[in-house]
Formats: structure tokens, C-alpha cells, sequence
């Protein structure tokens, strides 16, 4: 058996430039591990606490100072001499050591940190890739990736009131063709884009942030891009939307500024219902805002059969919530992040109680990422079917894919691209 011998904490800086934390463990034989940890932007309210300083006078009140304490000097001295594949002790000692429901004493991103570079030594421990470490099997299925190639909302400025329009590229036969899809896609899409005289500069997700007039404009243009880089739109490639209606949901109202609409729940699924009539949508994230449980129920019996509603928000991948809406059949996948909840083990859970109930989960960065490329490992690991790590664009969001095709190739024909049927949440 191996050791933890030393647990430690550091600031580093995310990709749009703010402080974050890194841990690294290192373990008796050697073994190391390190995990550091992604930032959201469009934040869930019912998120685990990521601690900040709030010390005005460094990063803005950004730095993690006190989370790289709490690491350094609170949860690494319990730590030390335990068995690195207790993965689900170790993490119940972090969270009994925080004490509070949402990690408000410690940070989520502290305990983050902590957990997934535990993760990291004890897989290199035992000489497996992670996502080996993670689960051994046969065959291992690699995820259709979800690539946002027009940021919106609070990832852009002056882009759409939509935060996301993906492209799931389905119909490929490996990951690799998947990404090479994608990328022909997003950069037809670029030419488009230019010959209409917008701006191709990018969002914080690696997608273009063109000042467009409506939703419905850039469904157009992804349409077109798909057709002229040689694909048929609902058969090689669908669209998946984040909408990340939260941010746009003001008393009641679901106020899309660009199109000049004020709509109320039942307006928004009609909105969202045609929407899926008139293009090939296969999925759509918060659809409706983190806690219009009703609005999520009406969206859920209208279009639930066939277009996978995923809950980022309104779940932050966290089982309290996620088994009130397996219970109200609220929607009928989940948006995973790590660090809404801030453990590997509560995050296993929660993919765990998605798989139970018949429903799919969608393992997926933050806005605000790092060089770090643990989801695409997690994904395969425990073969989760789909992933969502941004534009190919940016190298915080092409290291995860990158990381994809690593695996798809070291795996040979152990690997399988899970293409339309990681959609098992749909009837047709
Ligand atoms: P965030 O956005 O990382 O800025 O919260 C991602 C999302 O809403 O899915
Ligand atoms: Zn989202």
C-alpha cells in the first residue's frame, strides 16, 4: 500500500486571468499527482462556495490565499499516511473537517484541489492512466463532444442573450473524426462570419462572439458552416444550446434583450418548441432558470422525448437537487462540474444516481479553465458518453481534447465512439 506523504497548495492563474488553486501530492513510492481547479462565470446560486480573498488589494479580491491555507495547513496535516485509493474516505474526512453543507469553511476549490490530485498519485501509484485508475474495463466509450463555437451571454460582450450554441457532432465514427467535424465546422464557420463583416474574435470559451440580432441568426450561421464544410446538419452534426436562462430571467420574466422579448414560462418552452422544430437541436442546457422547477416540468413534457434537457443550475451537480428532479421528472440529463460540488466522490455520485434513473450526464469545464485535462480522463474512466470543454480553440479547452484523442489512440480498438446512441435519454 502507498502513502500520502506531502499534500500541496499553490496559486496559479486561470485562462481569463484570475487567481485559482493547484494541489500537488506526493506519495511515499514517489507517485505524484496534481489537479488545479476551473472558475465558472455564469455561476449557479446553489453552488459549493469557491473562497476567495476578497482582499482588494491583490487580483482584485480575486486571490485564493486563504484556500491554498486551508489546504496547506488544515486538510494536508490529515492527510498525511492514508491510503491514496480511499478516494471516498479521504474525501468524507475533507467535508466532515469542513463542516458546512456548501464548503464554506474550506472552499470547494480547496477540497477540489485536494481530491483530484489524490486521484492523480494514487492512478500513477499503480502505474494506469487515470482513466484506467478510474474504471477497468474491456472497452472504454469516448464522448461525443459538445463544442461551443459561438459564445454568448456572460462569456462574450455584445454576442447573443444565449450564453452557448454547440455542435454535437454525433454522426462520426471515432473521436477523431468527431473533433476534425467539429473543427472544419468551426472554421467555415469563421469564413462566414468574416464575409458578413462581424468580428471573429473569440468568447472566453474559444467560439466566436459576432454582435448578432437575434438567437435565431446564429443557428442560421451554424447551419450554414456545417453545410459548407461538407456536413448534413441532423445527421453528422446537431446543435446543443446553453442558453444559461438564469442569467437572463429577471422576476418571473425570461427577458431576451437582443430580440426585444419578454416572455413567461409558457412563452419560453413555445420559444424552445420551435426553435427544435425548425433546426436539429438535440440538446438544450438550462433551458429555463435554476429554480423554475415548474417551467423545467412544462420544457420536460413538451420536448423531453426527443431533445435532452440537461440541468447545469439548476442541479449543480449536486444529488439533493439532482433527486428532486429524477422524482418531479424535471428534465432528463445533468451537467456535470467538479467544482459545483467540490469532491470526486460526490461527483461519481451524482453521475451515478443520473445513470439510475435512465438519464445521461454531461461531463463538462468551466469558463474559466486551466491547462488541466482531468474531465476528458473522467469522462472515459467511467464512460460517461458526452463531454462539453468549449471551442476547438484555446489551448486550456484543446488540451481536453487533445487529451481525447491520446486515449482514443492508446487505446486502439479498446476504444468506441459513442456517437447517437449516448443519447439513450431519447425515444427518437
Ligand atoms: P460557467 O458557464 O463556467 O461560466 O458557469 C458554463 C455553463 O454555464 O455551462
Ligand atoms: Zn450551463
Amino acid at each position: 500500500m502507498d502513502s500520502i506523504k506531502k499534500v500541496q497548495a499553490w496559486e496559479i492563474i486561470d485562462s481569463r486571468g484570475n487567481p485559482t488553486i493547484a494541489v500537488g501530492v506526493e506519495l511515499a513510492s514517489g507517485a505524484y499527482g496534481e489537479a488545479a481547479v476551473p472558475s465558472g462565470a455564469s455561476t449557479g446560486k446553489h453552488e459549493a462556495v469557491e473562497l476567495r480573498d476578497g482582499d482588494q488589494s491583490r487580483y482584485n479580491g480575486l486571490g485564493v490565499l486563504k484556500a491554498v491555507d486551508n489546504v496547506n495547513k488544515i486538510l494536508a496535516p490529515s492527510l498525511i499516511d492514508a491510503d491514496p485509493t480511499e478516494q471516498l474516505k479521504l474525501d468524507n474526512t475533507m467535508l466532515a473537517m469542513d463542516g458546512t453543507e456548501n464548503k464554506a469553511k474550506l472552499g470547494a476549490n480547496a477540497i477540489l484541489g485536494v481530491s483530484l490530485a489524490i486521484a492523480h498519485a494514487a492512478a500513477n501509484s499503480s502505474k494506469k492512466p487515470l482513466y484506467q485508475y478510474l474504471g477497468q474495463r474491456e472497452s472504454y466509450l469516448l464522448p461525443v463532444p459538445l463544442l461551443n463555437i459561438l459564445n454568448g451571454g456572460k462569456h462574450a460582450s455584445d454576442s447573443t442573450d444565449f450564453q452557448e450554441f454547440m455542435i454535437a457532432p454525433a454522426g462520426a465514427s471515432s473521436f477523431a473524426h468527431a473533433l476534425r467535424m467539429s473543427t472544419e465546422i468551426y472554421q467555415a464557420l469563421k469564413k462566414i462570419i468574416k464575409g458578413q463583416n462581424f468580428s471573429t474574435n473569440v468568447g472566453d470559451e474559444g467560439g466566436f462572439a459576432p454582435s448578432l440580432p437575434s438567437n435565431q441568426a446564429a443557428l442560421e450561421l451554424i447551419i450554414s458552416a456545417m453545410e459548407k464544410a461538407g456536413y448534413k446538419p441532423g445527421v453528422d452534426c446537431f446543435i446543443a444550446l446553453d442558453p444559461a436562462s438564469s442569467e437572463f430571467y429577471e422576476d418571473g420574466t425570461y427577458v431576451l434583450a437582443r430580440e426585444g422579448k419578454r416572455l413567461n414560462r409558457e412563452q419560453m418552452v413555445d420559444y424552445y418548441v420551435k426553435r427544435t422544430e425548425e433546426y436539429p437541436i438535440i440538446s438544450i442546457e438550462d433551458g429555463m432558470a435554476e429554480d423554475d422547477w415548474e417551467g423545467w416540468k412544462l420544457l420536460c413534457d413538451a420536448i423531453g422525448d426527443r431533445v435532452q434537457l440537461v440541468g447545469d443550475d439548476l442541479y449543480v451537480t449536486n444529488i439533493k437537487r439532482l433527486s428532486q428532479g429524477i422524482a418531479q421528472k424535471s428534465s432528463n440529463s445533468i451537467l456535470i462540474k467538479l467544482n459545483q460540488i467540490g469532491t470526486l466522490s460526490e461527483t461519481l455520485a451524482a453521475i451515478e444516481m443520473a445513470r439510475s434513473a435512465g438519464w445521461t450526464a454531461v461531463v463538462s469545464h468551466r469558463s474559466g479553465e486551466t491547462e488541466d485535462v482531468t474531465i476528458a480522463d473522467l469522462c472515459v474512466g467511467i464512460s460517461t458518453g458526452q463531454i462539453k470543454t468549449g471551442a476547438p480553440c484555446r489551448a486550456e479547452r484543446t488540451a481536453k481534447y487533445n487529451r481525447l484523442l491520446r486515449i482514443e489512440s492508446e487505446l486502439g480498438k479498446q476504444a468506441q465512439y459513442a456517437g447517437l446512441a449516448s443519447f439513450n435519454n431519447l425515444k427518437k
